[in-house]
């Protein structure tokens, strides 16, 4: 058996023209979705992250602003620049690129955008509404693995899904998402003894650990989906995700490759989440 691939960039599409038209009528109501992005220093990866949103929002017909400040600027300074956007009633959603220099706190700075606009979904509040179930802008990441999971018939409702890895933008969320969709979930970490005798009883398999390869075949149960979130560089250049793509194909049922699996619905849910805040906005 080999498995069946799934195509990020191919679901990601899809639910962009779905967007499109919603972006359509909110026009026509007078509304243009309105997304700021604030970049510190000059950071290059965060650079082609920073350009690639700005065409997501051109793609789209949103109304985009891409802020470049110097690496010097201070906590006092990105502060205030944050406010003025808080403010601004024709911007929706503001996304501070990370990492940011080392003389800004970056809890100072999440906690300081609106939770109405924060589409990155960092803030406390809104990983407290993710917790409790509230309708809140979800982190984009995670809620990409979900519409990965729906959108290629894998619900996850009455599954076992385990997620490797703990972090506060993956592993966490993921985790509570897959609750919030009637998974029944394990999570794993670096501590957790006997990792691939649980991992090969999911139904459902996430990683997101930042372990080149880490996952291989005796890892996976037969049939079941592997969500790869890991985007590494091996010393050659190339990427490669947390799970040994080659060594599990002929083992589950469906896997995201790197790159082209999760990476492309990134900002799609980005995209996503600014058009709800302007909806919001809207009522
Ligand atoms: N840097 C890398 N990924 C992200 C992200 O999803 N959001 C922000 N704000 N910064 C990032």
């Amino acid at each position: 058996m080999s498995a069946q691939i799934i195509y990020g960039k191919q679901i990601s599409d899809t639910i962009r023209e779905e967007l499109l038209q919603e972006v359509e009528q909110l026009k026509q109501q007078g509304i243009t979705p309105g997304l700021v992005v604030i970049l510190v220093g000059e950071d290059p990866a965060s650079q082609v992250y920073v350009r690639n949103k700005a065409k997501a929002c051109e793609q789209l017909g949103y109304h985009s602003e891409v802020i470049r400040v110097p690496a010097e600027t201070t906590q006092e300074e990105l502060l205030a620049l944050i406010q003025k956007y808080n403010e601004q009633r024709n911007i929706h959603g503001i996304l501070v690129q990370l990492p940011l220099p080392k003389h800004i706190e970056e809890k100072a700075i999440i906690d300081a955008i609106s939770v109405e606009k924060d589409v990155d979904g960092f803030h406390p509040e809104s990983v407290g509404n993710l917790m409790i179930g509230d309708d809140a802008l979800l982190p984009c990441t995670p809620s990409g693995v979900i519409e990965l999971l729906k959108r290629t018939g894998n619900s996850p409702a009455g599954k076992h899904a385990v997620v490797i890895g703990r972090s506060n933008i993956v592993g966490k969320p993921v985790a509570m998402l897959l609750l919030r969709e009637n998974a029944t979930v394990t999570i794993c970490h670096s501590r957790t003894p006997n990792i691939a005798e649980i991992a090969r009883q999911a139904d459902i398999l996430v990683v997101g650990v930042g372990v080149p390869k880490l996952v291989k075949k005796d890892w996976v149960k037969p049939g079941a989906v592997v969500i790869d979130v890991g985007v590494n560089r091996l010393p050659d250049g190339k990427l490669c995700g947390d799970v040994d793509y080659d060594d599990v194909f002929d083992v589950a049922g469906w896997i995201t490759p790197v790159p082209g699996g999760v990476g492309p619905m990134t900002i799609t849910m980005l995209m996503a989440n600014t058009l709800k805040s302007a909806k919001k906005a809207r009522g």
